[in-house]
């Protein structure tokens, strides 16, 4: 049982289907214009350390929704601060953290210390959100998951490194192709190895990596947080830029992804990014209904008024 949502190291290929299925439900309900507020009264923080439209936009919009209400705080945490006094204070307060930091350990010690659930808005290590929203679009675009095959080309990062997770559950494979020295951080590939075998796979070469892929996605090259890197990065990945020619080497009726924001004419060309087999806004269109599933699967109360990680905390108390 998962009281956040950091990592889906945390979930069962169940829990992660579950909120696939769900997020689907939500969307209908929402084209509907069906009202479903199980979080009325309740109200969640929102800490954004890094820029964002569609994570902040989709939960701010997801939490009214639901008939909740968000605050935002745009800060540094641990600056004014111990990262745990701020847990423990917003404790007191509010149902629920959403947080975008820099650090990922930041966020796994929020999730320590508070009895609220902390959603993961993106960390330098992981962006599971994004990924339950890509996976949503490409089930709607290609009829089901399994045997899938996902070309990532470009930068093993906070997304990529979300996929690898995401393949330990569910039966698609994901492959990177990268330039040597940007692959998934090895505990992260190892996890996913170890859970789904050779479905994960790491490659520098295109041809190799692009063959037969159902969808080629990609993201920036640089990161929120690497801009000192940002020239070096440009050098190493240019061979990898997702053009028309690169596509060429996918399946003919081969999606193109990118969580976006993109930076054109880097890690992709407008042809591709505009052209008939991108899918990116329907991904960014997910975003709202796979979080709204996240939220209500966390911090939705019982009859005993508590969510479940207040309830799975009062239990190993007592
Ligand atoms: N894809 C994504 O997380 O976008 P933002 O950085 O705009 O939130
Ligand atoms: N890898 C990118 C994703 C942005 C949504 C970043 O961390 O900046």
């Amino acid at each position: 049982m998962y009281t956040d949502l950091i990592s889906f190291q945390d979930l069962t290929a169940e829990e992660v289907m579950d909120l696939l299925s769900f997020a689907d439900e939500l969307k209908r309900l929402q084209r509907h214009h069906r009202p479903f507020q199980p979080l009325l009264g309740q109200t969640i923080a929102m800490i954004f350390e890094k820029p964002s439209l569609r994570t902040r936009v989709t939960f701010e919009v997801g939490i009214m929704q639901l008939g909740g209400h968000a605050v935002m705080l745009e800060t540094r945490l641990g600056e004014r601060e111990s990262v745990s006094d701020v847990a423990r204070n917003l404790d007191r307060w509010v149902d629920g953290i959403v947080a975008r930091t820099f650090s990922h350990d930041v966020l796994t010690e929020m999730a320590a210390c508070a009895d609220i659930p902390v959603i993961n808005a993106l960390s330098d290590r992981l962006h599971p959100c994004q990924i339950l929203a890509d996976a949503q679009a490409l089930r709607e675009h290609k009829g089901e998951l399994s045997n899938l095959k996902l070309a990532f080309v470009g930068d093993g990062n906070n997304v990529c490194a979300s996929w690898f997770e995401f393949a330990a559950h569910v039966p698609i494979s994901v492959t990177l192709i990268c330039p040597p020295g940007y692959e998934v951080e090895p505990e992260i590939r190892s996890f996913a190895e170890q859970h789904a075998g050779g479905r994960v796979q790491v490659t520098h070469d295109l041809e190799e990596g692009l063959k037969d892929a159902d969808a080629v996605y990609t993201d920036v090259w640089t990161s929120m947080g690497q801009e000192k890197e940002k020239a070096k990065r440009e050098k190493a990945f240019a061979p990898y830029q997702v053009n028309a020619r690169v596509m060429a080497l996918a399946k003919k009726d081969a999606v193109f992804m990118h969580c976006l924001p993109a930076k054109r004419g880097l890690e992709v060309t407008d042809d591709v990014l505009d052209g008939p087999q991108s899918i990116v806004l329907d991904q960014a269109e997910n975003r709202l209904h796979a979080q709204k599933a996240v939220m209500v699967r966390l911090m939705e109360r019982g009859k005993d008024g508590m969510c479940v990680k207040r309830r799975a905390r009062m239990s190993n108390k007592s």
